[in-house]
């Protein structure tokens, strides 16, 4: 008796073929790493292992958000239809050098997250997986742009794994038409008088122009 995949985009099932060439569709058995099987619902994390159905799906999308791009904005966008709550948390870390401070940061993020409800602003220090457990939140929201993202993102997740199992690294491919940008190479290409319209939300492009002409957050 053969086994073979069915074709890729639905559950798989195998397709059980019979000595006369005839062959049946079967349901594929629950995997056992999902044990105990439950039928997806809706959302990540509806069906992971001994979770309550009634369980609210919590995700952290941790990152630096200096300042926070349209690539961040969309993945926020997608990840809020994914999840119950999605919480944007930004990194304490002043050996980065940032240019806004959390709190400016923050304020950014909070008036361009406005529009979803199911979307807050938070920041932490220390590990990422301790304010994950903190805040009950089960999945960490990473986008990748391009090939040069996976590595480090592939070094982050399995580091996340090794140090808190049970919470799972999910990563979405950024938009095609935000591939490109990253928060260095806007604050870059403003700084040298370049044009960022389209790459970061209008209240960013407003407090950038504040920061790097030096103008006094009240004048303008
Ligand atoms: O936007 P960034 O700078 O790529 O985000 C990186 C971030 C904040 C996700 C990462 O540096 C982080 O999670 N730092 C917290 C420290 C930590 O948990 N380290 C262990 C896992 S690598």
């Amino acid at each position: 008796m053969k086994w073979a995949l069915a074709g890729c985009g639905d559950r798989p099932t195998l397709r059980q073929f019979s000595f006369t060439g005839h062959f049946s569709s079967t349901p594929l058995p629950p995997n056992p790493l999902e044990y105990p099987y439950r039928p997806k619902t809706q959302g990540f994390g509806k069906d992971r292992p001994g979770l309550s159905p009634k369980q609210p799906s919590i995700a952290i999308y941790p990152g630096s958000f200096d300042p926070i791009t349209n690539g961040h904005l969309d993945l926020i966008q997608r990840g809020s239809r994914l999840f119950d709550k999605l919480i944007v948390s930004i990194l304490q870390n002043d050996a980065k050098e940032p240019l806004f401070s959390v709190e400016e940061r923050a304020g950014m993020l909070r008036e361009v997250v406005a529009a979803y409800p199911n979307v807050e602003v938070d920041s932490f220090h220390g590990l990422l997986v301790d304010h994950a457990a903190a805040r009950s939140a089960t999945v960490l929201l990473r986008g990748i742009r391009a090939i040069s993202d996976y590595e480090f993102e592939l070094q982050m997740a399995l580091m996340n794994r090794r140090l808190s199992p049970g919470i799972e690294t999910i990563f979405m491919m950024a938009n095609e038409a935000y591939s490109f940008i990253s928060s260095r190479m806007v604050k870059e290409v403003f700084s040298l008088g370049g044009d960022i319209n389209g790459l970061v939300p209008a209240p960013v492009e407003a407090r950038l122009r504040q920061r790097l002409s030096n103008v006094p957050a009240e004048e303008t």
